[in-house]
């Protein structure tokens, strides 16, 4: 991690938690990681269902811990059954949304197209996206990696101001290593970091290539989390299987600091 940028740490609780098991593992989180509000920032991303009540407990008992969301549509409101707006994010105080996660590409048929639009419609309401990117075993195993990331990236973030790029949070995450136990050496996660940060500089200008956050995430456990935490162009987590467990996500926060 570079000093200048703040540690993030976001949990990713994909199709897990009802609203009431939501409430009772953010609190669980809340008491673990008390005195680290300083040094690392952290969010949780519960389901859409999950927002309303983690935000009153967020607002009343004024926890130090950010809301994101899981995805989002990018228009304003219609005829879309079944979508969500960024409004209607913006109403639970929703500072982040993850867009292009890979499942939302391989099950929801997400493209960079898409990714790109609802970044965009992210921005319109001052909502930060998670951009997600990674590459398949295949992609991986032929050498490819960091051309096909550069290339998602450059999709998902097209369009911006240099302004809007350097709030960016991008998530490395090599799908091959979703929710399988497997990582990249924390080097080579470092080398698809780097190139994201480049791709950044080569859009955005050097500043927003600065000040722009990437997360690895894939497998990150609290046995391996401060590995890639000691790389310089990795400035924290996307978490998954780990962020459901109260006591493993405070162990990958205390990691952080
Ligand atoms: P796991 O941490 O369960 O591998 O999931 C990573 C992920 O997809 C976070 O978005």
């Amino acid at each position: 991690m570079a000093g200048s940028r703040k540690p993030l740490i976001a949990g990713n609780w994909k199709m897990y938690k009802t609203s009431g098991e939501g409430s009772v593992l953010v609190s669980d989180v809340v008491d673990a990681i008390r005195g680290t509000e300083d040094d690392v920032e952290v969010v949780v991303c519960p389901p859409f269902t999950a927002l309303r009540s983690i935000s009153t407990m967020i607002e009343l008992d004024g926890l130090s811990i950010g809301l994101g969301a899981q995805d989002v549509f990018w228009e304003e409101e219609g005829a879309f059954t079944g979508a969500i707006a960024p409004r209607m994010l913006e109403e639970f105080s929703c500072r982040y949304c993850i867009v292009g996660h890979s499942e939302r590409r391989e099950f929801f048929g997400e493209t960079d197209e898409t990714v790109n639009r609802k970044v965009q419609a992210l921005f319109r309401h001052d909502i930060t996206p998670i951009v997600c990117c990674g590459e398949s075993l295949s992609v991986h195993d032929a050498g490819n990696a960091e051309s096909f990331v550069r290339d998602q990236v450059r999709g998902g973030i097209a369009g911006l101001t240099p302004e809007q790029a350097a709030t960016l949070v991008i998530a490395y995450e090599p799908i091959w290593a979703i929710g399988t136990g497997r990582t990249p050496v924390p080097e080579a996660a470092n080398d698809v970091a780097r190139a994201i940060r480049a791709t950044v500089g080569a859009m955005y200008g050097p500043p927003a290539a600065t000040a722009a956050r990437v997360l690895y995430g894939g497998s990150v456990k609290p046995e391996n989390a401060s590995m890639f935490f000691g790389e310089p162009d990795i400035d924290g987590a996307l978490v998954g299987g780990a962020a459901l467990v109260a006591s493993s996500f405070a162990d990958i926060v205390h990691a952080a600091r």
